[in-house]
């Protein structure tokens, strides 16, 4: 049985782990963090997927995964630690570069590295190889060093990592096929090779895609509330085109990958990147869009009262990771307003019991999340609740027969005041 040493146990590196022993290799989990590899050891889980817990618990009682903070010598080494961005915006390697320090000393002929952190195109090639050829090993020859990006949804990671279509890119042509045979060994999906600087591009394309038609939209939202015209009914009837998909606008990007990643490619071709770069900040400016028209519909005066519905970044989701709704909801308090905040899902602190705790004596209903509890929420018992019964919906969430006792405004419908 092979040995593969998977650094890095947080979404990525975990369930990969897992995945990887219930696939007859023998893994071993590396954290840094001690409390993970602590509450992993004794049978819990620090990740809220379902059924990883069931699974994990069941291989690393048969030791098929253990779990360490340090890595140990191995065929395989993958690397899935973070790639965060620096205050200027570029990728901060630090964590990779560490994880990558630790293998150093166990790293011999015929190992394989792979890492699957998001990573600037040209990393593998000219950041991660030059380092371990420093070590005298020719990658390609003695080692072989693949990209092998990420594409999960979280919440349906361990079915995604199975069926997922992957791409694999290595460094030569041999340190593909290596990659290749350690994921074939798992995944259902299609397995695509190629060469490491285009999967790294890959995969920052994928999220630089989904935020340049969120800006897209954006866009026509500020366009259209500019022009008295509804932007939710032009992207509704633009989409009845068989090949027109205009994304749903919302109150700006967050997250850990379309908030960050595109900056990366920004990074890399400063020049070339315009598109890109202006997309990103287009979905940047969506808070300070959404505090302006909250002005124009309730005012200024000290003392009002708005009650925000959603804190994480996108529905369903507890992740807060560079959620615009901190963003807003900081510039809005900073502007005097009081804040009444309920999430369902967000353990944080002065989030009440329920939303209609949050609205009552309210000014304004502002919701920033798309929780599929916000659809049903009740719209006579809010209007009853609030002191003025003005909802702004930058979700479009709420259904089309709880608006209608409400002063009730979505991203369509917030047109500038002339
Ligand atoms: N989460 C996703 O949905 C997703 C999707 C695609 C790609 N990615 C990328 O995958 C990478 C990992 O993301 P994640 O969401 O799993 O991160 P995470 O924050 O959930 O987990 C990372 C783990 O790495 C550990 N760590 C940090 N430095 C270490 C080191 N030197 N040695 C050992 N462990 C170390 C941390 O303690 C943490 O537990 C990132 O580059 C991210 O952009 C994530």
């Amino acid at each position: 049985m092979e040995k593969i040493c998977v650094i890095g146990l947080g979404y990525i590196g975990f369930p990969t782990a897992v995945m990887l022993a219930n696939n007859s290799w023998q893994v071993i989990g590396v954290d840094i963090d001690e409390d993970v590899v602590n509450k992993l050891n004794r049978g819990e889980i620090h990740i809220g997927e379902p059924d990883l817990h069931m699974m994990a618990k069941s291989l690393l009682e048969k030791k098929r995964i253990t779990l360490s903070q340090v890595s140990e010598p191995a065929d395989v080494f993958i690397i899935a630690v973070p790639t965060p961005k620096t205050t200027d915006n570029t990728c901060d390697l630090s964590y990779v570069d560490s994880a990558l320090q630790d293998i150093l000393p166990h790293i011999r002929n015929g190992n394989l590295i792979i890492i699957e952190s998001t990573v600037p195109p040209l990393t593998c090639d000219t950041i991660i190889k030059p380092i371990l050829e420093d070590r005298g090993f020719k990658v390609g020859r003695d080692i072989f060093l693949a990209h092998c990006p990420e594409r999960v949804l979280p919440g349906r990671i361990l079915q995604e990592i199975i069926e997922n279509n992957r791409v694999v890119g290595g460094c030569t042509e041999m340190c593909t096929q290596k990659a290749n045979l350690v994921y074939s060994s798992f995944v259902h999906g299609e397995i695509i090779p190629t060469d490491a600087k285009t999967a790294e591009m890959t995969k920052l394309m994928e999220n630089a895609f989904r935020d340049v038609n969120i800006a897209l939209s954006n866009e026509m939202v500020k366009i259209c509330n500019s022009l008295g015209i509804n932007a939710l009914e032009v992207l509704n009837m633009a989409n009845k085109h068989p090949r027109v998909n205009l994304h749903m606008p919302g109150p700006g990007v967050g997250g850990h990958c379309l908030a960050i990643d595109p900056y990366f490619i920004v990074e890399k071709a400063p020049d070339a990147a315009n598109l890109i770069r202006w997309a990103r900040k287009i979905n940047s400016d969506m808070p300070v869009y959404i505090c302006d028209k909250v002005i124009e519909l309730i005012g200024s005066s000290p003392g009002l009262k708005i009650a925000v519905l959603g804190v994480s970044y996108k529905g369903n989701v507890a992740d807060v990771r560079e959620s615009p709704a901190l963003e807003i909801i900081s510039a809005l308090k900073m502007k005097g307003f009081k804040i009444a905040l309920y999430d369902p899902l967000v353990d944080m602190e002065g989030i009440l019991l329920s939303a209609y705790d949050a609205v009552k004596g309210a000014d304004l209903l502002l919701i920033l999340s798309d929780h599929d509890e916000f659809r049903y929420l009740d719209g006579g018992l809010i209007c009853r609740l609030m002191r003025n019964p003005i909802v702004f919906d930058t979700r479009n969430i709420l259904d089309a027969t709880e608006r209608e006792q409400l002063n009730y405004y979505n991203l369509g419908n917030v047109y500038d005041h002339k």
